[in-house]
């Protein structure tokens, strides 16, 4: 109580921090609105203090020094938005012994190493807010937590890696190639500082892993996700998408199937008239089914500095509030969540849902009804079929399943690449959604 101004120290000045100090400046009324006293960011700590900025700031509070976050009394926020296990880690906890709360971005962070966090914020009855970390601008971990408390979560899908659906877009738009599109989407900030965490999916996974914890109450590690990126789609499995009229996204999927939890991310076809299929560009959406609520999709800008910086903005007001009312850390909101462990994670064997099975073979007769046959062994029950290039050799053969167990797929395709007619089993794509 008495609290005249509220202190930050911001860690990072990259594309989410630049956001926030961007937002803090702008915006000033419409936060001191919210709290009623200035949130004066105090200092900035970043690697190299030379380094051009996109934001005008005063050099004084730049810092290469965490120790001097540490050490200033007049800071009781620390902004982690720099990214990386460590030192991200060690000075959020480092953060919580002095007493200080923390907002961060850090999906990666929060996702592996969850519990350890959250247990020792509370143990210093300290907050820990994480909006930011996951789909950028779009508010859904507080609407998870608080709003759709009274609600038993059924199912949370999306897409929720900006870089990927923006890549995927335009080479599904705009014929471009794949190379090409991640630049664009590194220049324009989308992209973590290792790509390869999001065109591996792996940067998707941790979000779902942090999504699905809080939705079923239960800890979800990232290596309990399945995980398949994008970097095996090419523009022909695209072309026959559009043909077979789907669109292909990166999906997230966390589901409770018979008491279990489903945790996967995936590139999937999806139908090109499921309101997901028209979610463009950076854009995220994620649908929620409570079995209160029902259905529930949220849309908006998943990356960049100022959607991302909107969520990290919010999370600094709200801890800012209870600093100033006074409330008990460990009595309010977002970042208490209880995770009891023990639920059991599927192993994606035991998926059931769509498949499309793209395969290289020599074009002669009988082919079809060898293949066909291998799949029939396996109980795999074939929708359509679709074969390119007649004459040529090889030639595209394209399948899409009924719904069938992934296990029964696996075994199917394991007899099916041993046919001598068979070249190459090109990809594997599942499909969610009816047709
Ligand atoms: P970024 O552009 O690479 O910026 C990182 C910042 O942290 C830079 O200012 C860098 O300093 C500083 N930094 C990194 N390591 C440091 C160290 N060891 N000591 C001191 N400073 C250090 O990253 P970003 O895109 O803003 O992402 C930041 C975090 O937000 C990540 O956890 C990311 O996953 C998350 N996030 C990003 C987005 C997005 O759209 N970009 C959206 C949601 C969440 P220098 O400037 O001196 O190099
Ligand atoms: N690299 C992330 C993305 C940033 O592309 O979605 C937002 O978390």
């Amino acid at each position: 109580m008495g609290e005249r101004e509220i202190g930050i120290g911001l860690l990072g000045c990259g594309t989410v921090g630049t956001g926030v100090l961007e937002i803090l400046g702008r915006n000033v009324e419409a936060v001191t609105g919210h709290t009623g006293v200035p949130i004066r960011v105090r200092k900035v700590l970043v690697r190299d203090k030379s380094k051009p900025r996109r934001v005008a700031l005063n050099q004084d509070i730049l810092t290469t020094s965490f120790q001097d976050i540490l050490d200033d009394d007049s800071i009781q926020i620390v902004v982690e938005v720099m990214g990386g296990l460590e030192p991200a880690g060690e000075y959020i906890l480092g953060a919580f012994r002095r007493g200080k709360h923390v907002v961060t971005a850090n999906k990666e962070l929060l996702a592996k190493r969850g519990p350890e966090i959250f247990e020792s914020s509370r143990k210093h009855g300290v907050m820990l807010r994480f909006e930011g970390s996951v789909a950028g601008g779009i508010p859904i971990i507080k609407p998870l937590e608080e709003c759709l408390a009274a609600n038993r979560i059924q199912e949370v899908m999306g897409i929720i890696n900006g870089t990927t659906n923006y890549i995927l877009t335009k080479m599904t738009s705009e014929g471009r190639q794949f190379e090409d599109v991640l630049r664009e989407a590194q220049e324009k900030g989308f992209a973590e500082a290792n790509p390869s965490d999001d065109i591996e999916g792996r940067d998707a996974a941790y979000k779902l892993a942090i999504l699905a914890s809080i939705a079923f109450g239960t800890e979800v590690s990232p290596d309990k996700v399945y995980t398949e990126g994008i970097t095996k789609i090419t523009p022909l499995d695209i072309e026959y998408a559009r043909e077979l009229g789907f669109v292909i996204k990166l999906l997230a999927i966390g589901k409770e199937v018979d008491g279990a939890i489903e945790a996967r991310v995936h590139p999937t076809f999806v139908p090109a008239r499921h309101p997901l299929a028209s979610v463009n560009d950076a854009f995220n959406a994620i649908f929620v089914r409570g079995n209160a609520v029902g259905d529930l999709m949220f849309y908006g800008r998943g990356a960049g500095d100022l959607p991302t910086g909107s969520a990290v903005v919010a999370d600094i007001i709200d801890v800012a509030n209870s600093i100033l009312s006074g409330v008990p850390a460990g009595a309010i909101g977002p970042g208490f969540v209880t995770w009891n462990g023990g639920r059991k994670i599927s192993d994606i064997d035991s998926v059931s849902t769509r498949y499309y099975i793209h395969l290289k073979v020599i074009d002669r007769p009988g082919v079809l009804a060898s293949i066909a046959r291998a799949f029939g062994d396996h109980e795999v029950s074939l929708e359509s079929v679709i074969q390119k290039g007649r004459g040529q050799n090889p030639v595209g053969l394209v399948f899409v399943t009924h719904r069938v167990l992934e296990r029964n797929v696996r075994a199917a395709l394991r007899v099916i690449k041993d046919l001598p007619v068979v070249m190459d089993i090109s990809n594997v794509i599942r499909v969610e959604g009816e047709a």
